[in-house]
Order: structure tokens, then C-alpha cells, then sequence
């Protein structure tokens, strides 16, 4: 419980009367709620500096006018029922934020979407939180807080050195990455990764390529820095790259599994654009945002494991192997350009979660984090097989590849079908699913769903399938 903020005003009339009038504006304010305890009347008295019986003839006031209530034993309460109170809202709707200033236009259009508990999401970048390894987290985070007050302090903004090693370790046995901490800057995320990124590469009026189809959220990332985005075609390999327009300051692109469509770009595609950025000064920000679910041959190396020329700049994030909750990713860059995202990190963020990153990093170097994703990658192997079956059977109008890798299926429809209307139609049934216009640069309507496989069991994949099939369009 917290002091209310009393003051006793200066003036005539008796002491008790004047504090009875400040807790009865306090209440009047809505800074003391309909049954709200107030703090006892010893504290009460010590915090106004006046006698305990003042204040008790003060409480026994605001009782006999109908303010409080007294329950021997608990202490006294707002009384519930104010019916001429209306507490005065902190920001009434409509109202200047500031007297005389308004917020810009402009403001990120980016919805969050929340999944209620009857809501089945068929959402392509929700990994199953619920196997995550509670216990196992539990353990590493009392570890963590053990291992002494460094942890929580003020720290290093690259992030916690432990991690950054262990990061490196996994990204050098696992991608290829020839790189060790200094090359790694840990961050709230993949998405505060791609700010900074952009942060520290681009300026006003650069010039930055996107994917034509592709995650929304880093493109207001990249815009936020006054930057000019500029669509580039995908096709059925991911980035198209023998046509880039001139004058680009970077790149941004998801080569590992395309987003949305999940495609991994080619090895040719993958070196003609390597060529391309070394020659012409182009920054590549690769989003290798969940590398570790592939379920098919070998796994493919990124573009930042054959970088030569220092030019790609990796993210990659926890959020898809262990739970987005944890806000925990990471960018690999050269070491000025990690120095130069950590400046900015100090703006906005000062650090990352010290303490949080300390218990990944145990995690990692006990093996349990890979032990975690080997788990999760039969799992979803699994699922990604149920989701086939059942969209083949209920939709079969839906035409798609079995993605060899990633958390989804993008589903191609006949051009008459309004994806929009169907997705509003089946979150109305309870089932949250991404229409393709979601991924579009123009926004413009795109016969396409994305269908995730991980966040569900089986039975539950195929009963969010049963519903969205129940309002699918009527076609042929
Ligand atoms: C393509 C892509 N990049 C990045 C992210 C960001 O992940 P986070 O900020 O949770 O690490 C996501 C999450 O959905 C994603 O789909």
C-alpha cells in the first residue's frame, strides 16, 4: 500500500477539520478509490507530522459524512458506493496530450496481436510457449542471481559477456559464423536489433530495399530513421537479385526462411548478392529469425557465414526457440558497428536485462538450450506434417509447398477469394489467422494465408483447421 500523496492546507478552522477536507478531495480526485484501505492512522499521523488523535477525529469526520467505513480489525476503506464521484480520468479521451501539442500523424501503424485463451492461433511466428522448460528456467535465473550484485547493476549496453560468448560459441558450431563476443550485441529481442541496425547505418533519405513481400515490423524499424524503403521482388526462391536498383544503402531481407512464404533463398542468389552489396557498398541485414527449426537436409549457412567483404550485419533472436517473452536476441556485425549500435542502445534502452541474459547464458553453457531446440524440432517437424494433412483434406483449394523449414505454411488461394474477409470471418469462430495482404509493401489484397504449426497440439491444429474451413469462401 502506498501514502497518498496528503497535504493539510494552511488556513482557519481546526486542524482535523482541514485534514478531513484533503483526504475527502483525495477521494473526490479518484486518487483514493471506492474501497481502497487508507494507511493506519499512526502512519497517516507521522506522515502529516501531526498528532494520532488529530488524525483519528479527522477519519471519524469523513465516517459520519458517509466517506469511509470502519471494519474493526482491517482498518478503514473508502466506502464502495460514491455515486456523485466521477474521478477526473488522467488523459480524458480526445484531449491534447499536452495542452497545445498533438502527436504527430505519423505514428508506427504496427497492431499487436494478443491471443486470448479461446483463441486458436494458426499464427505463423508463434513458437509453443507452453513446452518451454519452466523448471530448468527457474534454476538458471536463481544461479544467475547468485552469481552477486553485478547482475544487478548498471552494465555493458553490448550486453552481459557470458552471453555474448556463449552466443558466439552456438553461432560459430551452428552457422558458421566465424566470429567471437565482440562481433555479438545482445538486445530485447530481434526487433530492437533491427533498430539499432538501422540506427547506426542509415540517415535520413538513404535508400533501403525490402522484401516486396515481408515482415512489417522491421520496415518500420528501418523507416523510423527517415529512410526510404523500396520494394524488391520475391518469387517462389525468395529475393529476386539480378535486378537491384542503384543507389541502395542497404538491405533488408530473410533469406534463411523467406517471411512469409518460408522459401530458403539459393546458394547462386545468395553469392550474386554477396557480390553485389561487396561492390557496391551495400549493407545487408539479414533476418535469421528462426534458423534452428529446418527440418529437411542439411542446414543452410547464412549469407553473414560467406561475408568477406564485412558488409552483412546478422539478427537473430530467442524468441522462436525458447518464448518471445523473454525478449532476448542479437545482431553479429563488425565490431565498430556493434559499437556503434551499443551508443545508440544507451539512448533508448541503456542496457538489456542483465540479470535475464546472465540465466540464458547458464542455460546455453549447460547444454540445455540446445537440448531444448532438438525437442522443439521434432515437435514441430510433427506438427508441420498434421497441418499438411489437415489443409489438404478440409481446404483442398489451398495450394502450397511443405516448407522445409520454418514455423508455417503459406497457402496460395484462387485470385477470387478475399483472404481478408475469410481471416475476420474465422476470428469470429475463435481461430487468429494472417491474410496475405499482411506481408504486402502496397498493402494491397493478396489471395494468401499463413498458416502457423507450432504454437498447437495436433488435436487443436486440426480443430482451428475444421473452423476455418467451416467459413471459407465459397468457390468454384
Ligand atoms: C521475420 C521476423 N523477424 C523478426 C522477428 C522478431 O522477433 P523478436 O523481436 O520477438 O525477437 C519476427 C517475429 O515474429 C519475425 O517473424
Amino acid at each position: 500500500m502506498f501514502r497518498p500523496l496528503l497535504t493539510v492546507e494552511e488556513g482557519p478552522g481546526p486542524l482535523a477539520g482541514r485534514i478531513g477536507q484533503g483526504l475527502a478531495l483525495e477521494i473526490r480526485r479518484g486518487r483514493l478509490r471506492p474501497g481502497e484501505r487508507l494507511p493506519g492512522s499512526r502512519r497517516l499521523a507521522e506522515s502529516l507530522g501531526v498528532h494520532r488523535n488529530t488524525v483519528l477525529a479527522a477519519l471519524r469526520g469523513l465516517e459520519a459524512e458517509g466517506w469511509l467505513r470502519t471494519e474493526p480489525g482491517r482498518g478503514t476503506f473508502v466506502v464502495d458506493d460514491l455515486p456523485d464521484v466521477a474521478p477526473a480520468p488522467f488523459a480524458p479521451p480526445g484531449a491534447a496530450v499536452v495542452p497545445g501539442y498533438a502527436l504527430p500523424p505519423a505514428l508506427p501503424d504496427l497492431a499487436w496481436s494478443s491471443t486470448g485463451p479461446t483463441l486458436l492461433p494458426l499464427l505463423g511466428g508463434l513458437p509453443d510457449v507452453s513446452a518451454a522448460p519452466a523448471d530448468a528456467l527457474v534454476r538458471a535465473w536463481r544461479r544467475a542471481l547468485r552469481r552477486g550484485p553485478g547482475v544487478l547493476g548498471y552494465g555493458d549496453p553490448r550486453g552481459v559477456r557470458a552471453l555474448r560468448e556463449e552466443l558466439a560459441a552456438m553461432l560459430r558450431a551452428l552457422r558458421g559464423l566465424p566470429i567471437d563476443a565482440d562481433h555479438v550485441l545482445v538486445t530485447r529481442g530481434a526487433q530492437l536489433g533491427l533498430y539499432l541496425a538501422a540506427r547506426a547505418l542509415l540517415r535520413p533519405g538513404d535508400v533501403v530495399g525490402v522484401e516486396a513481400l515481408g515482415y512489417r515490423p522491421a520496415w518500420a524499424a528501418l523507416a523510423a530513421t527517415g529512410a526510404r524503403l523500396v520494394p524488391l521482388p520475391v518469387d517462389a526462391d525468395g529475393l529476386v537479385v539480378d535486378a537491384l536498383p542503384a543507389g541502395l544503402r542497404a538491405i533488408y531481407l530473410t533469406p534463411h526462411h523467406q517471411y512469409p512464404t518460408t522459401v530458403t533463398l539459393p546458394a547462386a542468389r545468395r553469392l550474386a548478392l554477396l557480390q553485389h552489396a561487396t561492390a557496391h557498398g551495400v549493407a545487408l541485414i539479414e533476418d535469421d529469425y528462426d534458423h534452428e527449426f529446418h527440418y529437411e537436409g542439411r542446414p543452410v549457412l547464412p549469407l553473414a557465414s560467406a561475408d568477406a567483404g564485412g558488409v552483412v550485419l546478422h539478427c537473430g533472436t530467442l524468441s522462436k526457440v525458447f518464448a518471445p517473452g523473454l525478449r532476448l536476441g542479437y545482431v553479429v556485425a563488425p565490431p565498430p558497428v556493434i559499437e556503434a549500435m551499443a551508443r545508440w542502445r544507451t539512448v533508448i534502452d541503456r542496457q538489456g536485462d542483465a540479470l535475464g541474459e546472465t540465466a540464458i547464458a547458464e542455460l546455453l553453457g549447460d547444454g540445455e538450450l540446445p537440448r531444448h531446440i532438438r525437442r522443439m524440432r521434432r515437435i514441430y517437424q510433427e506438427r508441420r506434417g498434421i497441418l499438411v494433412e489437415a489443409v489438404r483434406r478440409a481446404l483442398p483449394f489451398a495450394d502450397f509447398t511443405v516448407p522445409a523449414g520454418g514455423m508455417a505454411l503459406w497457402c496460395r488461394l484462387p485470385p477470387e477469394v478475399d483472404a481478408d474477409a475469410w481471416a475476420a470471418r474465422a476470428l469470429a469462430r475463435g481461430v487468429a489467422v494472417q491474410a496475405g495482404s499482411r506481408f504486402l509493401f502496397s498493402g494491397e489484397p493478396c489471395p494468401a494465408l499463413r498458416l502457423g504449426f507450432a504454437a498447437l497440439p495436433g488435436p487443436k491444429l486440426e480443430e482451428a483447421v475444421a473452423r476455418l474451413a467451416a467459413c471459407a469462401p465459397p468457390l468454384g
